[in-house]
């Protein structure tokens, strides 16, 4: 047996030793407010990013399958060799306008654009440039950081603890030496359901003549007055100098992810970043499926409505219950349990209660605050929401 196969089995083992090991559930049907899983049956889904229920909304599908069937399945290539689809032009002028950006380009999934965006700054700003991140931000933003140190050995980076401004102001002030900095943040931090406070961050940003970048994966369709994201809920929609954020989320559900800002930054992301330069583009029926779910999103604001007020019927009705939830204009919401042999037990329970909610231990989140993470969509109806907070009681 070849040696590399033993470490194999044995991280194998270290996870199910821990308790770690994650049992991936296979569906049955597709995905929306109530679905079905093998061994178990009927549930109501509690768990997914489909905010705004478009993942199998009949408009986006067909959307999907109109654009595959003219299109073709893909480029068969990447873009640089042999080219870009109009899909992908309208896609990305759609996104850029959601943005409040002058222009945008797409990536297989969001994971791809902080990994392209992270590192191609950061090897553009030479011996002088410094990341600084929030230090709950989304893996990707984390592993964007790590590749641009080692792309670029004299690049720098700091994190400023959760949403504290006067850290990351203090951070800013001792870089002043940094020619180029720049700050990035999640728009919704994705296991607290908190928000950045984007209005402050800019100010920062602007003060101290950094680059700021949002990922706003979990905020966009969700937040603001007219679900354009937590630039808009914080009223600095259009002064943020780059987005990123996933079209597997609110925006259709499917796959990809985006980089919106200035013209001159997208084109250096065409030219230089290494996932677009080395990687297949955005496939037909994403791209269309997630160009028909914006124009449902900026059609009329009757998702974003409904999913706040089922999001404030869940709060409320998790709270009379006895259960601990955070305000906030996110569709996340955890429920602390502490330890996270509780998490798990308690998630294991409501799937027998029909309600697919996962609990997330440590090291997904730190030692002693595991939770369960409730995510409320626009596609839940009153009585999907009540048969889930009997479940709730029941627990
Ligand atoms: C904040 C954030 N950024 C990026 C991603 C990655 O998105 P994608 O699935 O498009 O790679 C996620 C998904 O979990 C996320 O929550």
């Amino acid at each position: 047996m070849k040696s590399l196969w033993k470490a194999v089995n044995q991280e194998l083992a270290n996870l199910t030793n821990a308790g770690q090991f994650k049992n991936i559930k296979n569906l049955t049907r597709p995905m929306g407010p109530v679905s079905a899983i093998e061994g178990i049956g009927e549930v109501i889904v509690l768990c997914s990013n489909d905010y705004l229920g478009l993942a199998n909304d009949p408009e986006v599908v067909d959307a999907a399958l109109a654009c595959q069937k003219k299109w073709g399945a893909g480029t068969a290539s990447v873009r640089f060799i042999c080219g870009t689809f109009d899909y992908h032009r309208e896609l990305e002028a759609a996104v850029a306008k959601l943005s409040g950006c002058e222009a945008a380009t797409t990536y297989v999934s969001c994971w791809n654009a902080n990994e392209a965006v992270l590192p191609t700054l950061m090897a553009a700003g030479g011996d002088s440039v410094m990341a600084i991140s929030d230090e709950l931000n989304h893996a990707s933003i984390i592993d964007g950081i790590r590749l641009g140190r080692q792309i670029n050995k004299q690049s720098k980076s700091k994190v400023y603890k959760h949403s504290d401004m006067d850290n990351l102001e203090a951070l800013l002030k001792a870089s002043s030496d940094i020619e180029y900095k720049l700050v990035v943040t999640d728009g919704v931090f994705s296991m607290e359901g908190d928000i950045a406070d984007l209005a402050r961050i800019v100010e920062l940003c602007n003060e101290h003549d950094a680059l700021l970048i949002v990922d706003d994966s979990h905020g966009v369709g969700v937040c603001g007055p007219t679900g354009k994201g937590v630039a808009e809920h914080c009223g600095v929609h259009g002064q943020i100098d780059c987005m990123t954020g996933t079209l597997g989320k609110a925006l259709g559900g499917a796959a990809g992810g985006y980089i919106a800002s200035s013209r001159k930054l997208i084109e250096l992301m065409e030219q230089k970043s290494r996932p677009q330069l080395f990687s297949n583009a955005v496939p037909s029926a994403t791209a269309g499926a997630a160009t028909k779910a914006i124009e449902i999103l900026t059609r009329d604001n009757k998702r974003v409505e409904k999913l706040r007020e089922n999001v404030h019927y869940m709060r409320e009705g998790l709270k009379s219950r006895g259960f601990e939830t955070v305000e906030g204009p996110s569709a996340i919401t955890p429920i602390i349990l502490g330890e996270t042999s509780k998490a798990i037990a308690a998630s294991k329970r409501l799937l027998e209660l029909g309600v697919f909610v996962i609990g997330f231990g440590y090291p997904v989140v730190p030692e002693g605050s595991a939770r369960l993470r409730v995510q409320i969509s626009a596609a839940h109806e009153t009585e999907h929401l009540d048969r889930a907070l009997e479940a709730f009681s029941q627990l």
